[in-house]
């Protein structure tokens, strides 16, 4: 199965040019969805008057190569690791969940785009293996958040079966990688005029609607605006504006006894 690129069975019943225009239709509703977000909330246009007038209180004016390292350690470091999720479960969950994904869309534009045609030359079995490895990554990261991480199941001891509009994005994502792994599954067993496949496709491609068709009522958008902030707060503290926050005390860190007593996570 982990060698099944279910793209090129999929042509038989469906053109490549048919999947690939379902790809793009998919990016534009990204686009789309993630635009009438920053209208609608108009987080983009605070996001930059707030940066503009921070700018008034830098302490430093940073050169291009400045700007540029730290732009590029952000990416490597906070963008690449997450590391605003703290070290522990939280960020290991993210991580799985970030880059199964990653590798399952890049695998599957590069299957429907390259290797999806009977007359084009067969998909190198990277491909295939990168697309199954990253659904199953998607899969574990994302359960392991929905089961046991989400703040209302951890910390509100809410049950897990109980469903909200926030958590639309999750089990999208969650749908459309198992649903995929279940299609490969049956596709790789030749069950030929069975409807079996054929049924997990339909939920594959439903599950893909909802995913990127939702971008606007959920927090598929957080992919673009956490990027974002995370270099606007790494050049504030670069050029000493901090985002007009006071500066750290020079001084010992004092809580008190209370913060001892249990880990946080009553958030
Ligand atoms: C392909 C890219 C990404 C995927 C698939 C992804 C996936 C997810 C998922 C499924 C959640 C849980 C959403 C929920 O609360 O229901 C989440 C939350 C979060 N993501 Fe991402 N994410 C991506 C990129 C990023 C990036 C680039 C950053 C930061 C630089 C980031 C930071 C966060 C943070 C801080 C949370 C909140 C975590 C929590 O509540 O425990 N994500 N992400």
């Amino acid at each position: 199965m982990i060698y099944n690129n279910p793209f090129l069975k999929l042509s038989e019943l469906v053109p490549p040019i048919a999947m690939q225009g379902f790809l793009i239709t998919m990016i534009v509703l990204v686009i789309l969805g993630t635009l009438v977000d920053i209208i609608h909330k108009k987080n983009v246009k605070y996001f930059f008057e707030n940066a503009k007038k921070a700018k008034k209180s830098a302490t430093k004016e940073l050169r291009a190569g400045e700007k540029a390292s730290v732009i590029a350690k952000t990416i490597v470091y906070d963008i690449g690791t997450t590391s605003e999720l703290g070290a522990g479960k939280r960020r290991v969950a993210h991580l799985l969940g970030m880059y199964g994904t990653i590798l399952f869309w890049i695998a599957s534009a590069v299957m429907i785009f390259f290797y999806s045609s009977s007359s084009s030359s067969t998909a190198p079995s990277a491909w295939p293996v990168i697309w199954h490895v990253g659904a199953i990554m998607t899969v574990l990261g994302g359960s392991w958040f929905w089961f046991f991480l989400r703040v209302d199941v951890y910390s509100e001891a809410q049950p897990w079966y109980r469903i909200i509009k926030a958590d639309l994005f999750v089990l999208a994502l969650i749908a459309t990688s198992l649903f995929g792994l279940i299609w490969s599954y049956l596709q790789s067993l030749n069950l030929n005029d069975r409807w079996d496949d054929k049924v997990f496709l339909v939920l594959y491609v439903i599950s893909n609607l909802v995913l990127f068709g939702g971008v606007y009522w959920s927090k598929f958008a957080h992919m673009f605006y956490k990027p974002g902030a995370a270099i606007q707060k790494n050049l504030a503290e670069a050029d000493g504006s901090r985002d007009n926050l006071p500066p750290e005390a020079d001084a010992p860190e004092k809580f008190g006894l209370g913060i001892k007593r249990e880990a946080p996570k009553h958030y």
